[in-house]
């Protein structure tokens, strides 16, 4: 049916009740309603959350996004917008039987890569893997890399301003964008799909929109930043005795590598115990256990030499002692293998029982006083946790999550988050980090921002709020 014919259906359809006017906006095929088939949009990957939903809706062009947000001001019904619903903290569900979940998969049209200005125009319901693979084909990078890449959609990405393990090199989703088309509470469209690199005509509002988890706009396309393929990719694993060494290890691999030393990611060693146990195929990186380990790659525009630079660099550093041992992967299926282990430590916590999550960043030099002090307080107050420190370490950004004591009731355990969280939390603000570095607020987050924000700040982002969504029918909730 085309908009034309669509909008005269619906002025006829006007006293039809909101779920059937929304419903004939997409067409009844992508208009979900029965339990078993929302059931999906309401449920999140970490099990922390189940949602209520009067109907999905997969609207498959921006029109029809636009009709939906008109239409739910009209009505003033909450509108929830969902990529692949991989999103951490909640931001995607819905908790009102009323709402209307947006879901972005239709939006999945690459409308046009350019790889002269190095750019890809993707839809919002792009899977982030088929935006790499896209930029791929036509001999580019598109960098953004992270465990949900295979079901993480653009539109999430953006939304949350998600970091991943290149953001070391290439920064956050929202460096790595261009402009946006955004569509407005009420239905208005914001055509800002430029690809300038300098566009100095006033407010930058693409910042605006990246990172504010659905409450000021959906997102239904951006121009994304391509970038030339590495011609080489070497990646290692090496074992350290301490987050200090492994920050000294950074620092020393900067000063060879520059900008091509593109991740940086820092293990426990109690997180390589739990890949091993619970994930098939997975095996030790190293020949004897480490307290830590780093898992480091260079991405290189020179197809010769780097392999032999990277070992004689892992050399140097072990002679220096901030390196105990190290191997680097010989073909490409261990290199995926060195991935695996890694991406691999967010499921591996589930078989260990409760795990209490921190997603916090501090100036990378403090990271190891953080993990220092969390792990004191940890200990004090629950004797036996089990802190699994992972993530980012070239980003300042560690996934502070700790597995409860061997054998203890799980939700008894869960019980203490927000006493965790709060020590934590207080030691992140002492070395000046923040609460939230990669995986955004959500709800998870919502009443913890007052106590950390400026209340300058906490005030402008509400007044943006108010001025972007006055009827609070954007993801309400969240955020803020
Ligand atoms: C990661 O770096 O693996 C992700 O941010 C997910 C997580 O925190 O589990
Ligand atoms: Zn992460």
């Amino acid at each position: 049916m085309s908009l034309r014919a669509k909008s005269a259906a619906g002025s006829a359809a006007s006293k039809a009740a909101p779920i059937e006017r929304f419903a004939a906006i997409v067409g009844d095929k992508y208009a979900l309603r029965e339990p078993a088939e929302i059931a999906p949009f309401l449920h999140e990957p970490r099990d922390l959350y189940q949602g209520r939903a009067a109907l999905v809706l997969k609207p498959g062009s921006t029109e029809e996004v636009s009709e939906i947000l008109k239409l739910a001001q009209e009505t003033k019904t909450a509108i929830v917008p969902q990529g692949g619903n991989t999103g951490l903290v909640g931001g995607q569900i819905s908790f009102d039987s009323q709402a209307v979940v947006v879901s972005t998969v239709r939006l999945d049209k690459i409308r046009e890569i350019d790889p002269v200005t190095n750019s890809m125009t993707c839809e919002a319901g792009i899977v982030l893997a088929r935006a790499q693979e896209a930029a791929t084909k036509h001999d580019h990078l598109f960098p953004l890399s992270l465990g949900a890449e295979g079901s993480c959609t653009i539109g999430g990405n953006l939304a949350t301003n998600a970091g991943g393990t290149q953001a070391l090199s290439y920064g956050v989703a929202r460096d790595l964008v261009l402009g946006l088309e955004v569509v407005l509470a009420g239905g208005r469209v914001w055509h800002g799909l430029r690809k300038l690199k300098k566009d100095n005509t006033g407010y930058d509002l693409r910042h605006l929109f990246i990172g504010s988890e659905g409450t000021l706009g959906i997102i239904t396309a951006a121009a994304l930043k391509l970038f030339p393929a590495p011609r080489s990719t070497e990646t290692a694993f090496a074992g350290v005795a301490s987050p200090q060494d492994a920050l000294a290890l950074l620092n020393f691999m900067q000063s060879r590598f520059g900008s091509s030393l593109t991740s940086f990611e820092l293990i426990a060693r109690r997180g390589i115990e739990f890949v091993t146990k619970h994930l098939p195929g997975t095996r030790e990186p190293l020949a004897a256990p480490h307290p830590w380990y780093v898992l480091a790659e260079i991405s290189s525009p020179n197809a010769e030499g780097v392999r032999a630079t990277l070992e004689a660099a892992l050399a140097e550093a072990a002679e220096k002692n901030i390196v105990w041992d190290a191997v680097i992967a010989a073909s490409e299926a261990q290199r995926m293998a060195f991935w695996r282990t890694r991406t691999g430590l967010t499921e591996v916590q589930k078989p260990e029982g409760g795990s209490i999550k921190h997603d916090i960043s501090v100036p990378v030099g403090n990271v190891p006083a953080l993990i220092e002090q969390a792990g004191a307080a940890v200990e004090k107050l629950v004797p036996g946790a089990r802190p699994v420190p992972f993530g980012h370490l070239g980003d300042g950004n560690i996934h502070y999550n700790i597995s409860q004591p061997v054998g203890a009731d799980r939700q008894a355990f869960l019980d203490r988050w927000e006493e965790v969280n709060a020590a934590v939390h207080g030691i992140v603000a002492k070395l000046g980090g923040s609460i939230s570095a990669e995986h955004g607020i959500g709800v998870l987050k919502r009443e913890l921002l007052p106590g950390v924000k400026d209340p300058v700040e906490l005030e402008l982002m509400r007044s943006l709020k108010r001025a972007l969504d006055p009827d609070g029918i954007l993801n309400p909730g969240k955020v803020l």
